[in-house]
């Protein structure tokens, strides 16, 4: 099989901007990239509806952004979630948001007002059973998000499915699939689960060849489902050229205190070392020339990335995961995995490696 056939999917060139709406949790998912402080012991923070307001208008007028994605923490526990749909939707934008579900029958009645601004509400899962499901999200978290797919489907609201690639998921991938199926999700995004401590990875992440199989799996899935079905950028890929709309200059982050990111997926990430993906703070700055900025950190990750995977081939003509994976390589690079360092220290293991991103 030829990864040709696996659909990237949750990508593409429209100008996009993510937003934290809070760094607060109502949940404890103990692989979540976000650090644990913030998600639970941390002042609770709000996006205030002014900044929010300010920066989406400035990122319109600087580089054409016309959707917003909400993110988190737990977006849905924004006291002013309805306020804000109603903001895009009076800036003739368009949002989405990322949910564990919990709090949707609170949400359900904004998105149904502004459903208009709310291009689509996609609903993390993980597991296809209550047991599964719950194991990470506790208990009666799947009963709510099944009801919340029900609702969204029963009143026409569009939604997705996430769901993890781990080693607990990677057996009911196609359960997952034919769950988001006929509770009538439009798409099923996939994606490989970030480390974020040598346990997280001994005991959740696959193994390169695990990861092959499993990405050849959803490529079935995707060609005999209607929906589509895909993995998130995050699999292995050697291309060089710049592997996801945040270095492609096309999105970028702001998190819940202001602060203009690289992309949402390194933000606050659990157990880092540095933030050298923090570009600027938006609540003293103007977007416009925080965005330049931006820009030139995407473009020296991109070639930082094209000189890592240029030396592999030249060594050894094989390229490892920590490269091959686009945002493995940036969690190693921009010093979000010290406890990494660590074991690279200590007498390291072989690398895992292919000949080829096909896997053939
Ligand atoms: C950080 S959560 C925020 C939104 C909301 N709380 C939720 O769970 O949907 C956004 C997405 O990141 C995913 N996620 C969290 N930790 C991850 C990890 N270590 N690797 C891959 N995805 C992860 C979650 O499953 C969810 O789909
Ligand atoms: S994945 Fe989402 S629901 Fe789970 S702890 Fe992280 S932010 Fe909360
Ligand atoms: S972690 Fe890096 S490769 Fe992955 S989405 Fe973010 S910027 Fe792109």
């Amino acid at each position: 099989m030829n990864d040709s056939a696996l659909r990237r999917i949750g990508e593409d060139d429209t100008p996009r901007i993510t937003i934290e709406l809070t760094n607060r949790c109502n949940l404890h998912c103990d692989y979540c990239v976000r650090d644990d402080d913030a998600l639970h012991r941390s002042p609770a923070h709000f996006f205030p509806l002014d900044l929010l307001r300010r920066i989406v208008t400035e990122a319109r007028e600087v580089c054409g952004v016309n959707y917003v994605s909400f993110t988190g923490g737990e977006p849905a526990l924004h006291p002013q979630f309805g306020e804000i749909l109603a903001m895009v939707e009076a800036e003739g934008l368009q949002c989405g948001f990322v949910t564990n579900g919990w709090f949707f029958d609170r949400a359900q009645s904004a998105v149904l007002r502004h459903r208009a601004a709310v291009r689509v509400v996609a609903f993390s899962l993980d597991g296809a059973t209550a047991e599964s499901h719950d194991r990470w999200r506790g208990e009666g978290s799947f009963a709510r998000v099944m009801r919340a797919l029900a609702q969204c489907h029963f009143h026409g609201v569009p939604f997705i499915v996430k769901a993890g690639i781990r080693r607990d998921t990677s057996p009911q991938l196609e359960q997952i699939a034919l769950l988001a199926a006929r509770m009538g999700a439009s798409a099923l995004h996939f994606s490989h689960l970030m480390p974020t401590s040598q346990t997280v990875e001994t005991e959740l992440a696959l193994t390169f060849a695990e990861r092959q199989r499993a990405e050849q799996e959803i490529a079935i899935l995707g060609r005999i489902l209607k929906m589509p079905v895909g993995v998130a950028v995050g699999y292995y890929n050697v291309d060089p050229a710049p592997p996801c709309s945040a270095l492609s200059g096309a999105s970028c982050n702001v998190d819940y205190r202001g602060r203009l990111t690289l992309c949402c997926n390194l933000a606050g990430y659990r157990g880092a070392a540095n933030e050298p993906d923090v570009i600027a703070d938006l609540t003293r700055e103007d977007f416009a020339s925080a965005y330049a900025r931006l820009r030139d950190l995407a473009g020296e990750q991109v070639a930082r990335r094209r000189a890592a995977l240029s030396a592999q081939t030249q060594d050894e003509g094989k390229v490892d995961l920590y490269a091959g994976s686009p945002c493995l390589f940036c969690l190693q690079s921009f010093g979000k995995l010290p406890w990494r360092a660590a074991i690279a220290r200590s007498a390291s293991p072989a690398p895992q490696t292919v000949s080829s991103a096909t896997g053939e």
